[in-house]
């Protein structure tokens, strides 16, 4: 079952036939602003990648973390886990029917990775479960993607205790929490200890830096399940060129700030624009991307992507989900908005 997310931007216009450069692609949630690519030295193309000590120190920094390890994407994560945690429970899980608790609206990969490893899938959304079954897992996407609820330092710790007395996996999928303060994240929260360290907290590259071409991401976890990740990964899976600009954009705090002023002054004037023509509707929004309620969303997407002007209809059809652009973009933005009255 192919998964329908933002961007694929070619079978829309195929199928709306309007050649592709005349989109305004707002599907995703990716910064419109990126880091720049710094000159690549030939020798990062020609060798096989290493992940350097330099990186993981730059990474450690960063993301406030004991432990953390690249992965091509956090998605890349996001499939092997179900195999990962097979094996370390294998013990365990024998002939028993395995449990798995997500949110019922978030990024939908999730879901898709469990339901593939067979395992009984339970929706919760705005409450974290609080009563769930031993040996099982939990996903949780903080800030969620495309609702942007988030949940508290406090909450996370409390379903931490009771993962632990259940001996659950807890995966914390933070793809976009850079546009926080660094007290939002939960890595400063896990704790190497052998009580219970099945703990993980994906981190994305791609969003906040506005490369997700490049496929990178971090794991950040405890000692033994990076273990167990490198070794899944293998050597080679995060190629040199994006491991070289991600040590330099992850070391760049005066270009993270910059950035973080940026996303936040551009969400504004696109709510603002939003919420001038799409009067009675539902906004909610953070620093990268703006998600509103409509009764007729499947309608205006309709419209939307008649005027060239590309955003994302929920899996429940009942919101669009208008990443950023830049502010160039917003007078055609308009002109589709105004269009709809
Ligand atoms: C909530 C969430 N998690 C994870 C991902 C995967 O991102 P990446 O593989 O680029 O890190 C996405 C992608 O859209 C996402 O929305």
């Amino acid at each position: 079952m192919a998964i329908v997310h933002g961007g694929q931007l070619s079978k829309v216009a195929k199928k709306y036939a309007i050649p592709e450069q005349d989109w305004l692609d707002l599907s995703t949630g990716i910064a419109p602003f990126s880091y720049a690519i710094p000159t690549i030295p030939a020798k990062v193309w020609q060798d096989l990648p290493t992940i350097s000590e330099s990186l993981i120190k730059a990474a450690e920094h960063y993301y406030q973390a004991d432990y953390c390890w690249p992965v091509a994407g956090s998605q890349q994560l996001i499939e092997k886990l179900p195999t990962l945690w097979n094996d370390k429970n294998r013990s365990v899980n024998t002939g028993e029917m395995k449990h798995a608790y997500l949110p019922k609206v978030g990024y939908k990969e999730h879901q898709q990775a469990w339901f593939l490893a067979g395992y009984q899938l339970h929706f919760y959304q705005q409450t974290l479960p609080d009563n769930i079954e031993k040996n099982s897992v939990v996903v949780v996407i903080n800030p969620n993607n495309p609702l942007t609820d988030t949940f508290s330092i406090t909450q996370l710790t409390q379903l931490k205790t009771h993962c632990q007395q259940q001996q659950a996996l807890l995966i914390i999928d933070e793809a976009f929490a850079d546009i926080f303060e660094p007290e939002f994240s939960f890595v400063p929260h896990i704790i190497n200890d052998n009580q219970y360290d099945n703990l993980i907290v994906l981190r994305s590259f791609g969003k906040f830096f506005g490369l997700a071409g490049i496929r990178i991401g971090f794991a950040c976890t405890t000692q033994q399940w990076l273990d167990m990740i490198k070794e899944s990964i293998g050597p080679w899976s995060i190629n040199g060129p994006a491991l070289f600009i991600a040590e330099q954009a992850l070391q760049d705090k005066q270009w993270q700030l910059s950035q973080k002023v940026r996303l936040n002054q551009q969400s504004e004037a696109m709510q603002a624009l939003l919420k001038s023509y799409l009067l009675n509707a539902r906004i909610e929004a953070n620093a990268l991307f703006i998600t509103v309620f409509l009764n007729d969303a499947s309608d205006i997407y309709e419209k939307l992507c008649s005027q060239a002007v590309y955003v994302r209809l929920t899996d429940e059809q009942n919101a669009l989900r208008f990443g950023l652009t830049e502010s160039s973009n917003l007078p055609r933005l308009e002109k589709a908005l105004s269009s709809l009255i």
